[in-house]
């Protein structure tokens, strides 16, 4: 098959006779993405039943019984492609329990299907699906309108389920929703555009499939690979199979393993297909390592300076898939990754109202309810947060008496208190509570002695402006010129201190008023140390830019406001950012979904639309002078 071709995985969700199977049938069938022999048999076996039409079922339910041995947690998937896409939907055998099927089927999911029957209209499950697509943090929903055949494609039908459900929607954290018309038995807006609903102008299902953005959800950054299998075919050979959870990896890179904590180096990256100097998420590969060390099935590597949460108490949002109820502070198995470790809810804090989106207090859990717990297990988890990882972040619950899967969760972090929980979700920063038996440790060499001799003043330069305004263009043009000066300098940047320091923060309100309170304590360590500091963060929030110029002396922090028109960076879009903002695919992203709060009491503006960056780079040495910062002359 082609591997240039792209993939797009996606999950259908309604109940049986919401019409899933014809569906996918129809869109087998009149993308004649299926073989001859399968089209002919299926319209075989319709003729002899009678029917004048083709059971389109019979293609996706046909097919099931020989994959049936092969399902692991009740899903099977099929593939399919086209010549632009290969496709592959993680389905269910057509029995109700949709919630199970969708959580266990969707988490690699990029694109959910929420089928609604036309005379129907929007029931609670169809928003049960949706909101259990934004928990498993699936980026695109379609919610397919199906039977308008029987509603006489009737557009004022369709125009009413549209509301309903964007009405609902809102109170998701969903940005990108599509909706379309059809019916799958008849062909509709499946594959073919519809002639019987010429009031719909958007694009066909398969359209939209072949076309929405994929692989903005994967995690490429941070490299997780849990152990499958040791393989060790004779003494001189030791390899650790496994597919790669997120993130990538290179020969030759420092790794740790963990539980253990004992590090080595890459030797080699071997697959199928030989040996690889590289691989990335989703590879199945087989890494071998330059030490001999004891590592086993469950065990996960990572690199060195890119590690995983550790906990044995988390916190998590579960959605419960059996008939039996939860039996609250029980036993059960927790498999996270490829380890299986006991485990007991010790908390459950509340379920959640789909129809009302309410929090309500709790004693258990039953079938497709979804609720908030604390999970002790017994071996600590290593984990990222769902939200950011969702091959690490997410975990099953299973019942050790029946062996049976009864609950999909997601980690949302270490685990919290009842108090913690009630206080609310957001700890303000400034009210974080500081020891009071700690007190400031003197530095043993003074600024001033510092400063004499570096032959210039320590200072804050803070950069602010929206993404791809070019703070860090300037900032890092600046910091050239201020070296071959021989000015001390320190080169603090968002993306930089993301990967690291603050890669446990976010874009909410919350997490990025954090990020400016850490980037901010190191500014003030820097000064302190005689450094121009270049700080280069979007710092949106103008009371998180007062708390950094809080922390060093008058005259010392110059904060440069970078501006750049919105029209002319959304333009720019280096990063591809903003494509994906505006897609609906970046939460919280700062000018499309979140705001920034421009500086009124700025030392310098500069900007970028009119202006030349060494043009800024010399304003800002003048003002460094003015201020008596730099010494006049340049040393
Ligand atoms: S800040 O708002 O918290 O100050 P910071 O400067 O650390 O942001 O990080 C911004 C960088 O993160 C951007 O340059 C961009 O590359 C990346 N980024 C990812 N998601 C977002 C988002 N939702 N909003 C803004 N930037 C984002």
């Amino acid at each position: 098959m082609n591997q240039q071709i792209e993939l797009l995985r996606f999950t259908t969700a309604g109940s049986v006779d919401d019409g899933k199977s014809t569906l996918i049938g129809r869109m087998l069938y009149d993308s004649k993405a299926i073989f001859a022999d399968q089209m002919e048999a299926v319209e075989q076996a319709s003729a002899s039943r009678g029917d004048d039409e083709v059971d389109l079922a019979l293609l996706t339910d046909g097919l099931r019984a020989e994959r049936e041995q092969k399902i692991t947690i009740d899903v099977a998937y099929r593939y399919f492609a086209t010549p632009k896409r290969k496709f592959i939907i993680a389905d269910t055998p057509g029995h109700t329990q949709y919630t199970r099927n969708m959580v266990t089927g969707a988490s690699t999911a990029e694109l959910a299907i929420i089928l609604i029957d036309a005379r129907k209209g929007v029931l609670t499950q169809s928003k049960r699906h949706g909101f259990l697509a934004t928990l498993l943090r699936i980026p695109h929903l379609v919610v397919a309108v199906n039977k308008m055949d029987l509603v006489d494609y009737d557009q004022a039908v369709y125009d009413e389920i549209v509301q309903d459900y964007a009405e609902f929607a809102r109170k998701l954290n969903v940005q990108d929703v599509t909706y379309i018309p059809l019916s799958a038995l008849r062909g509709d807006n499946v594959v073919d555009k519809s002639e019987r609903m010429p009031w719909y102008d958007g694009s066909t299902l398969l359209h939209h499939l072949e076309n929405v953005n994929v692989g903005a959800s994967l995690n490429n950054v941070d490299f997780r690979f849990p152990v499958q299998y040791v393989i060790r075919p004779h003494q001189n050979f030791r390899g650790y199979a496994g597919q790669v959870a997120s993130g990538r990896i290179a020969q030759g890179e420092e790794v740790v393993i963990l539980p253990s904590g004992l590090s080595s180096k890459v030797k080699s990256i071997v697959t199928a297909e030989g040996e690889l100097a590289a691989a990335n998420v989703g590879d199945s590969i087989v890494l071998t390592l330059e030490d001999e060390i004891d590592i086993s099935r469950g065990d996960m590597i990572v690199r060195t300076h890119n590690l995983p949460q550790k906990s044995n108490r988390v916190d998590a949002t579960i959605c419960w898939m059996s008939e039996e109820p939860l039996r609250p502070r029980g036993t059960y198995l927790v498999q996270h990754t490829t380890r299986l470790v006991n485990g007991i809810v010790s908390e459950l804090n509340y379920k959640i109202d789909v129809d009302t989106m309410h929090r309500e207090t709790a004693e258990t859990l039953t079938l497709n309810e979804i609720g908030r717990i604390q999970l002790t297990t017994t071996q600590p988890l290593f984990y990222d947060r769902y939200q950011i990882n969702r091959a690490t972040g997410g975990f099953i619950l299973i019942d050790p008496a029946t062996n049976n899967t009864v609950a999909a969760g997601m980690i949302r972090g270490k685990s919290r208190n009842v108090d913690d929980l009630l206080a609310g979700e957001v700890e303000a920063a400034s009210a974080r509570p500081k020891s009071r038996d700690v007190v400031w440790e003197q530095e043993g060499i003074s600024l001033a002695e510092r400063e004499e001799r570096n032959g210039h003043k320590a200072a804050v330069l803070w950069f602010t402006g929206l993404s791809g305004s070019g703070k860090s263009t300037i900032a890092k043009k600046l910091e050239q010129t201020l070296f071959a000066r021989g000015v001390h300098t320190m080169y603090l940047d968002g993306d930089n201190l993301r990967h690291g320091l603050n890669g446990d923060l976010g874009f909410s309100d919350a997490d990025r008023q954090e990020n400016i309170r850490r980037a901010a304590e190191l500014t003030r360590l820097s000064y302190a140390h005689g450094n121009v500091t270049l700080a280069c963060f979007i710092s949106p929030f103008a009371a998180d830019r007062r708390f950094a110029r809080s922390l060093v002396p008058d005259g010392r922090f110059l904060e440069i406001f970078v501006k750049c028109d919105l029209d002319v960076v959304k333009r720019r879009d280096t990063k591809g950012l903003y494509a994906k903002a505006l897609a609906g695919e970046i939460d919280n992203f700062t000018g499309i979904s979140s705001p920034y709060e421009e500086p009124e009491n700025a030392e310098l503006v500069v900007e970028t639309d009119i202006q030349s960056v060494d043009e800024i780079v010399a304003q800002i040495i003048d003002t460094l002078q003015v201020q008596g910062i730099l010494p006049e002359d340049g040393t």
